[in-house]
């Protein structure tokens, strides 16, 4: 039997010993050269609609992808700002933290890219329903159902923190309820990584999930929740210019 065939019958046989995702420890996020990516213009797949929201880095506008058929949420760098290199790496560092964040209640990113126009972008789900901030004065949000959504919002948050991120802008105007049922944490603009992602392990024997006992990143503390909220606030330094309005 050639090496190729043995190895071949090794993959069809051979329990996988480790996570089949490539991670043998919770996945972290990954921010190393986050200018490295050659954003190629696509825009033209993305036909305009209108305007979701406004804040203070840009707006997120309502578009349809006519690849895929589908409505999505546009958000979009003003093109003054895309030049500017500290609000250009805090929004590349948001689709990144963002997009890493695989989690139900974290809005799933499409895609990432630069208009021709110079505009950066952060292609997402579209959430049909309403913002926290509006649920709040809507009578057809109960009690309960804002609790539920309550909870959502504390494991989606909790879920960051395993990984080591950070919010530091939850509000109102940051969550939104979907009309089904579904709750959403957005906006993570200013969201910080608060350890470095550890060196990734090659798979050895004690990495196979049923002997790993689970533990910590190396650097960061067992209870995330925790951390001082001095550290949570401190600014980001690559962005230490961004201002944003509510
Ligand atoms: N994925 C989305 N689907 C639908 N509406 C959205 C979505 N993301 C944002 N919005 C709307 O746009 C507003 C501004 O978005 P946000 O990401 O908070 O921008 P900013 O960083 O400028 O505050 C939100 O309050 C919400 O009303
Ligand atoms: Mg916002």
């Amino acid at each position: 039997m050639s090496s190729d065939d043995a190895q071949t019958k090794a993959l069809r046989t051979e329990p996988l010993r480790t996570d089949p995702y490539g991670t043998d420890v919770d996945p972290v996020i990954e921010l190393v050269d986050v200018e490295d990516v050659t954003l190629a213009n696509e825009v033209g797949r993305f036909q305009p609609v209108g305007v979701l929201g406004r804040g203070g880095m840009g707006e997120v506008r309502l578009m349809r992808d006519l690849r895929i058929r589908r409505p999505v949420a546009f958000k979009v760098l003003r093109s003054k700002l895309a030049t500017d290199r500290a609000y250009r790496t805090r929004f590349l560092t948001e689709a990144r933290i963002q997009g890493q964040l695989e989690h139900p209640s974290i809005v799933p990113v499409h895609d990432l890219g630069e208009t021709s126009d110079g505009e950066l972008y952060i292609a997402m789900k579209c959430v049909r329903g309403a913002t926290l901030r509006r649920a709040l004065k809507d009578p057809k949000f109960t009690r309960r159902r804002l609790l539920t959504a309550f909870s959502s919002v504390c494991l989606a948050v909790e879920f960051a923190h395993r990984r080591g991120v950070v919010h530091r802008d939850l509000k109102p105007e940051n969550v939104m309820l979907g009309d089904f049922g579904e709750v959403y944490v957005l906006d993570w603009g200013i969201a910080k990584v608060l350890h470095a992602p550890p060196k990734r392990r090659s798979p050895t024997r004690s990495s196979c999930p049923a002997r790993r006992r689970p533990r910590a990143p190396a650097s960061c503390s067992a209870h995330p929740i925790t951390w001082r909220p001095s550290a949570a606030m401190a600014p980001p330094t690559s962005a230490a210019t961004c201002s944003r309005s509510a």
